[in-house]
């Protein structure tokens, strides 16, 4: 049975949660033969989701945790081919880091319900509340050299902005390197860790931290006025499993791409930026510069038109400011 009848047969269950639902109406909505209503009960169950029903009705006990959902199956070439579900960690990124250690391939994706120490760029602390978003790391293990590092960031921001584009018709934009915004505030941030063997990449953890169904008030004071999710920029609940399909089939799709024809890549992020052409302030560990972004360069470097006329291409920074 395909894998997409199995996540609307859990959605339908999910949206009529405490409800009896008739095996009628379940088999006219969702075109399924009641041997196949069986087969998803069976296979719910199995999996320790709780599913009540009787010879007329079936129900859901409780609403649940979908990315324990076994049988997500996706169809992509080398990403996602494995996806490991936690209920809660530390940090999907540091379950990653362990198990690309221990030899773990290529694509593989760690995922949790919630984190306790969701980590941020330069060690900041990121909100991870459980049904809130997705809190993820997939494991790559290019052939490519440590300078190339900066593009998986910087694919994966894309990946973001076309799964929203893809599902919602909404326009994120990219503030490079790792942000990715929805009106001016940030929904999504990526955390690319790597482990170099002299100039080579051995391996790189991709962090992606996409808020879903965050309310404002839940964000940490800190950051409440900066921070957004799809549920608030669209006034819906927002499926996570339909926004994680979405996103690995776009992180597949533009990992071929950066292997194949990496300036149409380029010209894709260019389309999502949020700073190009617009003078901005950049921090680099403690010094500043200010200047106009000008373009990227093919290893997803900032170039930066400073004051003075000289270009400099900036490797690593924080965008702390946008002048319109
Ligand atoms: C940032 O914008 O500062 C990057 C945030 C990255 C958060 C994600 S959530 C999944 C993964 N695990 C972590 O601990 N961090 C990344």
């Amino acid at each position: 049975m395909s894998p997409d009848r199995k996540v609307r047969f859990l959605d339908y269950l999910k949206q009529n949660a405490n409800k009896k639902i008739s095996r009628i109406v379940i088999r006219d909505k969702l075109q399924l033969t009641p041997y196949e209503i069986e087969s998803l009960i069976q296979s719910l169950k199995n999996y320790g989701i709780s599913v009540s029903e009787s010879e007329t009705h079936i129900w859901l006990d409780s609403y649940p945790d979908i990315f324990t959902f076994p049988d997500l199956v996706l169809h992509t070439e080398a990403i996602g081919k494995k996806i490991l579900p936690f209920y809660e960690v530390a940090s999907t990124n540091d379950i990653a880091l362990r198990l690309a250690l221990q030899g773990e391939e290529q694509g593989t994706i760690v995922i949790a319900e919630r984190q306790r120490k969701g980590r941020g760029k330069s060690g900041a602390y990121w909100y991870s509340p459980s049904d809130g978003g997705l809190w993820m790391s997939v494991i790559f293990r290019p052939e490519t050299y440590v300078i190339n590092v900066e593009k998986f960031t910087l694919m994966s921001a894309l990946a973001v902005a076309q799964a929203v584009k893809e599902l919602f018709d909404i326009t994120a934009e990219i503030r490079w390197p790792n942000d990715v915004l929805l009106n001016g505030k940030k929904f999504c941030g990526i955390l690319s860790e790597g482990k170099l063997t002299s100039t080579r990449l051995e391996f790189i953890i991709v962090g992606i931290g996409l808020n879903v169904n965050i309310e404002a008030e839940e964000f940490p004071r800190a950051i409440q006025q900066k921070s957004t999710s799809l549920k608030l920029e669209l006034t819906d609940e927002i499926s996570r499993v339909e926004v994680f399909s979405n996103l690995v089939f776009n992180l597949d799709r533009n990992y071929k791409l950066m292997q194949e024809d990496p300036t149409r890549l380029l010209e894709l992020w260019r389309s999502y930026s949020r700073i190009l052409g617009k003078r901005i302030l950049v921090r680099m560990g403690l010094s500043e510069v200010r200047g106009l972004a000008i373009d990227y360069s093919p290893n997803g470097f900032l170039i930066l038109r400073l004051d003075s006329g000289i270009e400099e291409t900036i490797m690593s920074g924080s965008i702390v400011k946008i002048f319109e």
